[in-house]
């Protein structure tokens, strides 16, 4: 099914908030909710791309609002959460989306690496689930929740150790959180969108790192550049994720996986799993 074939009066009587939607993957989703004819509250650190977000959706004041929200702060993300139920009654679509990404070998990642890396991708989608899902199962209406992985989520390419491992818990809550909404037999569920290599804003994301967290690995450099020239090298653009993504949720798919040939690095890693042997290498013959 295609988003614009999708039940348009589903979608517009609905409220999505996404995180991360000054750019990349955030911003496109904001597009085509708002296209869909959603509310729409949209959060980032980064005003300016927020604003410009919001201007790019033609959506007035009425039906979205912008919040300046850094996802890592459980009590900035309790604050979007009721800037959303105080704008509009709550919240049905929740996109846990924003991300960062450090590199380099995991033995000169530093704790400032790993602290700004799991603030923002693990500890933005727990604050995300613990913010909004309660009032989503009490709200009474249909409710989805889609958290951005990564295929670095399922597979693991050497010097991306801090990124893959926080991608991996993203994975493992999602897994967790499917588990346990199914269990409140309640209409609501969650998808986990694992993509690889798309061109957007995330190699320059140390522009947005806290000053406090600012010592990095210093072999990053060179390894975060080559991810950029492979992510400018991608297939499929973040308006292609972002409209594979949507369809995913209005089919209810838990993985949302929008480059099959990089998923075939699964299959190999579960041969080598279960030969007993060492995994390949994921971004050889990627
Ligand atoms: N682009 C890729 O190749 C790729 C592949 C797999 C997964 N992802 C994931 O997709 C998600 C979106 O990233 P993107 O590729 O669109 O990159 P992007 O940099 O274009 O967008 C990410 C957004 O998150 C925001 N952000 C960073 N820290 C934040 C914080 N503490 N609080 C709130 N917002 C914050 C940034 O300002 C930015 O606007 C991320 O979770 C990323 O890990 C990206």
């Amino acid at each position: 099914m295609k988003v614009e074939e999708a039940d348009r009066w589903d979608l517009s009587r609905k409220t999505a908030v996404i995180t991360g939607a000054a750019s990349g993957f955030g911003r496109e989703l904001a597009l085509l909710c708002g296209a869909a004819g959603m509310r729409l509250v949209v959060a980032d650190v980064d005003a300016t791309g927020l604003e410009r977000t919001l201007v790019m959706t033609g959506l007035s004041p009425e039906k979205a609002v912008v919040q300046r929200c850094n996802v890592a702060q459980s009590d900035e993300m309790d604050l979007l959460a009721r800037t959303a139920h105080e704008r509009f009654g709550g919240t049905q679509r929740l996109f846990n989306n924003a991300g960062v990404i450090a590199a380099g070998p995991i033995w000169k990642a530093t704790p400032q690496d790993w602290a700004w890396v799991f603030g923002v991708n693990v500890m933005g989608v727990a604050n995300g689930i613990r913010s909004f899902v309660p009032a989503m199962l009490e709200g009474g209406e249909p409710a989805w929740v889609v958290n951005t992985a990564s295929i670095a989520g399922l597979v693991c390419p050497p010097e991306r150790g801090v990124y893959a491992a926080s991608k991996h818990a993203v994975v493992a809550m999602s897994e967790c959180l499917h588990h346990e909404l199914a269990q409140t037999g309640k209409q609501a569920g969650v998808s986990v969108l694992c993509p690889a290599y798309v061109d957007t804003g995330i190699a320059d994301s140390a522009k947005h790192r806290p000053a406090e967290l600012a010592a990095t690995n210093p072999e990053q450099a060179p390894i975060i550049d080559r991810t950029r020239e492979a992510m400018r090298a991608g297939r499929l653009s973040a308006a292609d994720v972002a409209r594979f993504t949507l369809d995913a949720v209005l089919q209810r798919r838990f993985y949302v996986l929008p480059h099959r040939r990089a998923s075939i690095g699964l299959e190999h890693w579960l041969r080598d799993f279960l030969a007993g042997g060492a995994p390949s290498n994921p971004l050889k013959g990627a």
